[in-house]
């Protein structure tokens, strides 16, 4: 299969190192195209892959053409790389731009929308995608393939489900940092030297999003195996249903699923 990445910043380089870690390609059947000379020249010194300055010519013969250019790129990119081959299978991993929209931009009907996140930087990624009725199964399969190379993979028929996965996703990883920060912050307030409370803090999430895989228990039954009766748990707990944590968070995601909406 050949793939032709238009932008190698972090996450096409993501995709990349992925694609080749896997195996889903070799590196004679990638291209990049980055209009920065210092990405190109990073990109086939690390993975000795072809790189251009010319978005299409990279696209020329790729089976797959992937945009991971920043969102305000987009508009001349897709002036450039206009008209595609009817075969060839454009994937945007762009945040926000409704498939419709990336159709008419490109004047192409084969088109993957994608919502991948940061954690596929180490190939822990989530993403959630749809596709054009147009596409074929195998162009689904491509895709998929491609995916699945920096992480988990969910196919959605409707494509409302993308921005409510950039909303949950997307953005999730800052929630969660945000919360490991002030967790750990919590930990020196009450005296623990700060690289012990980090490493206990990091040590409990891990520990307890495993548990979560492993056990295969709702998390709300993990919770209260954790909560004894007038114990320290349930202390803390109240705390945090007094300070609303659950209807704050409720409403972040929303707000965020607005914002991707607008988008
Ligand atoms: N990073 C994430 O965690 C993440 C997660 C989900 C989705 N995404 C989406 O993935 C896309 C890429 O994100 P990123 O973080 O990889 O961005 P990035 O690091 O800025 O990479 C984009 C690359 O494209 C280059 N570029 C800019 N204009 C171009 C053009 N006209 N033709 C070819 N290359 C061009 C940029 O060069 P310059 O830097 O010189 O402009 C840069 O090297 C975004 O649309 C974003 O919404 C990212």
């Amino acid at each position: 299969m050949k793939i032709a990445f238009i932008g190698g910043g972090a996450m096409g380089e993501a995709m990349i190192r992925g694609i080749l870690g896997k195996g889903v390609a070799a590196p004679k059947d990638l291209v990049v195209s980055d209009v920065s000379q210092v990405r190109r020249e990073l990109l086939s010194k690390e993975y000795g892959i072809r790189t251009l300055a010319d978005n299409k010519g990279a696209t020329k013969g790729a089976d797959l053409v992937v945009l991971a250019v920043k969102p305000q790129n987009l508009p001349p990119v897709a002036e450039e790389i206009k008209h595609p081959p009817p075969e060839q299978l454009v994937v945007s991993i762009l945040a926000g731009g409704t498939l419709s929209k990336l159709c008419q931009a490109l004047d192409h009907s084969s088109v993957v929308r994608a919502a991948p996140n940061m954690p596929a930087q180490i190939g822990q990624g989530i993403t959630v995608w749809t596709a054009t009725a147009e596409t074929s199964d195998r162009q689904r399969e491509l895709a998929r393939s491609i995916l699945s190379a920096v992480g988990r993979e969910i196919y959605v028929a409707e494509e409302k489900y993308l921005d409510m996965a950039t909303a949950l996703g997307g953005s999730g990883p800052a929630y969660v940092f945000l919360f490991i920060e002030a967790f750990i912050d919590a930990g020196v307030h009450i005296g623990l030297p700060r690289d012990m409370a980090q490493e206990v803090v990091i040590q409990t999430i891990l520990g307890s999003t495993s548990t979560i895989e492993k056990m295969g228990k709702h998390p709300a039954v993990l919770r209260n195996m954790v909560t004894s009766p007038g114990g320290t748990t349930t202390e803390a707990l109240a705390q945090l249903e007094k300070g609303a944590f659950r209807s704050l968070l409720l409403e972040a995601v929303a707000a965020a699923h607005s914002k991707a909406q607008r988008l």
